[in-house]
């Protein structure tokens, strides 16, 4: 049975429309809806516009070999050619592409001339190593220059890049490593984190081993300094940076490839233990990110300063850091470190000093800064804001009116956008200037796009009731496959809806009465609770909406009775008391209320932190096991893995 209890009774403002001075001078206007609307296949190809092809395409797209699209049959350009080299050429040399800000203090400005010199540098060193176009290049680096470089190194000749998050162990890395076939992997002697230089080399050293557990692909690894700790040094192996990429030649002249040439390898996990390799290829990747890049963001070249805080070993990094800002030109700021480093005012420093407008983080961030409190950012001019952006999970409306009060003086859209790494770009998000925006709600797909809500039927799901989010149509980023394993990207992917032919995002989601798409969650963190289903999310946003929470995690614990059990973790806000039970029995009225009786958590506990990805997910999986007083799973992904410890001795 599905039930629906997602509609919220809220006093506050459901809905924000656009001002009529940011709609003067945004970049998207009602007729951008209305050519999709005509003509899709014609409004990508005018999309595809927005990059300089070396060769025209003779078809936008083949899909005769579903589920593995062809978009842009016959084109070719460079990638790198695109992101650097054609600013330069139109006169944009001087200016500045990155504002480098590292961790300790020190900072770089990179203006574009500056970059398409150091990308070209690193191309002749790669030539020169005989990398040729088809092969792969591990870059395992934390948010420093040279790993934007390397990135568009491998792009300019047609190298597969495969990024692999500098806080992964050596082991997830020699699983990339060997899954690609990697010939290089780039790398730093070490990185910044808090405050201190931990080594980064020595992971590489322990992930290729030696002998006979050799990882057999490898042949060179490049070392960048940049924290100055000692190495040890596999000579005929391993190569400085700077005495190679530093003395190369700045002349390097580019061959264009096929659309569908491979960009990049991103490994995402899945539901089961080994990591997929999700296949992005050139020419739809590169015109969905620059397209939404220059409609969910309204940039404007050369006015704006761009700010997304990921990291590149994730997708937001590549399509918002790399490849959308740069096709664009933008200016935007790269940050090494973490937010609190060297206190909780770093990033309203950096927005402050470089006058950041457009900034692009995750919820988890909006709500440690709630944590953290307002007198923070309240400490700093951040009028030079004027649109904020939301990604990762789903926003609960709490976070977003804070973010949209406290970091964006109310005068800031929010642009909430859902996306994944198989989408290559973003896919649903407000049009700022012409969305009326609803706290929590991604809203609608954008213009050429096209996702339905259905059941496990395939039928749209009433208003108000929760169904799956599905992508009826292929769009330009899409992924190609999974690298090596392409029955398991039908499997996966396609299989639920084959008859259909559609994409099973593996996102609940709902519309609401007008027709709006709320995107709830991972399917495995939607709730059965005696039939009636509830997004974990929801009763976190509920839980989040008490004066005295500043994060709420829920899961579903099994139970008898009822199927499952729903059981919260809260951290209150900083100077809250704890009164006990008082203030569980309130934040249970708080959920009956806001939800429905049937959403009210069997158990709330509170904690003083929350188990999390570095990327910055909570991980709900070891909640369950901790609710269910489980042995834990795998705990490697974990920031701090003596969290989930604290969290037990709670309990
Ligand atoms: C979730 C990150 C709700 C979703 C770009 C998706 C979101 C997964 C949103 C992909 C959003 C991302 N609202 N949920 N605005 N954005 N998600 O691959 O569950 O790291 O399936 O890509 O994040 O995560 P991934």
């Amino acid at each position: 049975m599905t039930t629906d209890v997602g509609t919220t009774s809220n006093s506050a403002q459901a809905s924000y429309p656009p001002s009529a001075a940011f709609t003067a001078t945004a970049n998207a206007g009602p007729e951008l809806q209305a050519a999709a609307d005509a003509d899709r296949l014609a409004f990508w190809a005018e999309q595809a516009g927005r990059l300089d092809w070396d060769r025209d395409f003779d078809e936008v797209l083949d899909w005769s070999g579903a589920p593995v699209a062809k978009w842009f049959v016959g084109g070719k350009l460079n990638v790198a050619y695109n992101c650097v080299d054609r600013h330069v050429e139109a006169g944009h040399g001087d200016q500045v592409a990155i504002h480098w800000v590292g961790e300790p203090g020190d900072s770089r400005d990179i203006t574009y001339a500056q970059l398409k010199d150091e990308v070209c540098r690193a191309a002749n060193t790669l030539t020169a190593l005989g990398l040729k176009a088809g092969d792969r290049v591990a870059i395992y680096m934390p948010m420093v220059p040279e790993a934007i470089v390397s990135m568009l190194a491998c792009a300019r000749l047609g190298i597969t890049h495969s990024v692999v998050f500098a806080g992964f162990s050596a082991a997830a890395l020699r699983s990339r490593v060997d899954d690609a076939e990697a010939k290089l992997v780039i790398t730093t002697d070490g990185q910044w984190r808090r405050g201190q230089a931990a080594p980064l080399k020595f992971a590489v050293d322990e992930a290729l081993g030696s002998g006979a557990d050799r990882a057999p692909s490898v042949e060179h690894v490049l070392v960048v300094r940049r924290t100055g700790l000692d190495v040890e040094w596999t000579t005929g192996r391993d190569l400085w940076w700077d005495e190679t990429v530093g003395t190369a030649s700045p002349e390097h002249a580019c061959e264009s490839f096929d659309a569908e040439h491979p960009l990049f390898l991103l490994y995402t996990s899945g539901t089961t233990g080994k990591p997929k390799g999700i296949v992005h290829t050139s020419g739809g990747y590169l015109t969905q990110a620059a397209y939404t890049h220059h409609y969910v963001f309204d940039h404007k070249p050369g006015q704006d300063v761009y700010w997304c805080t990921a990291d590149i070993g994730w997708v937001t990094g590549h399509t918002y850091i790399v490849y959308g800002p740069l096709a664009n030109r933008a200016t935007q700021i790269v940050y090494e470190g973490t937010p609190n480093t060297p206190d909780e005012h770093r990033h309203f420093e950096v927005i402050e000093k470089y006058k950041v407008s457009i900034y692009y983080i995750a919820p988890t961030l909006v709500r440690t800064f709630m944590k953290w409190g307002r007198d923070i950012p309240d400490a700093h001019d951040l009028s030079s804001l004027r649109l904020l952006g939301s990604v990762g999970e789903p926003i609960n409306p709490e976070a977003w009116r804070w973010y949209r009060g406290v970091i964006g003086g109310g005068r800031c859209p929010i642009v909430d956008t859902w996306w994944q790494t198989e989408t290559g770009g973003i896919m649903l998000s407000p049009l700022p200037g012409i969305t009326a925006t609803k706290p929590g709600s991604a809203m609608a797909p954008l213009p050429g796009i096209s996702c339905k809500v259905v059941d496990d039927n395939a039928r749209d799901v009433p208003h108000g009731e929760q169904g799956y989010l599905v992508l009826d149509q292929p769009w330009p980023g899409m992924l190609r496959g999974i690298w090596g394993d392409m029955d398991r990207y039908r499997e996966t992917y396609w299989s639920r809806y084959a008859e259909q032919g559609w994409y099973f995002a593996g996102d609940g989601a709902k519309y609401d009465e007008d027709g709006d798409v709320w995107v709830l969650g991972r399917v495995d963190d939607v709730m059965n609770v005696s039939g009636h289903r509830i997004s974990t999310s929801e009763v976190e946003s509920a839980l989040v909406g008490h004066p005295a929470v500043a994060e709420a995690a829920v899961v579903g614990a099994s139970d008898e009775t009822t199927g499952q059990g729903i059981v919260a973790f809260v951290i209150l806000l900083e100077g809250v008391e704890n009164t006990g039970d008082t203030l569980i029995s309130e934040l249970k009225a708080q959920v009956s209320t806001d939800i429905s009786p049937i959403a009210k958590p069997r158990e709330i506990t509170v904690v003083p932190e929350l188990p999390k990805t570095r990327s910055g997910k909570i991980m709900r999986r070891l909640l369950r096991d901790v609710a269910e007083g489980r042995e834990l799973g795998d705990t490697s992904t974990l920031v701090d893995p003596a969290v989930v410890e604290a969290l037990r001795a709670k309990r």
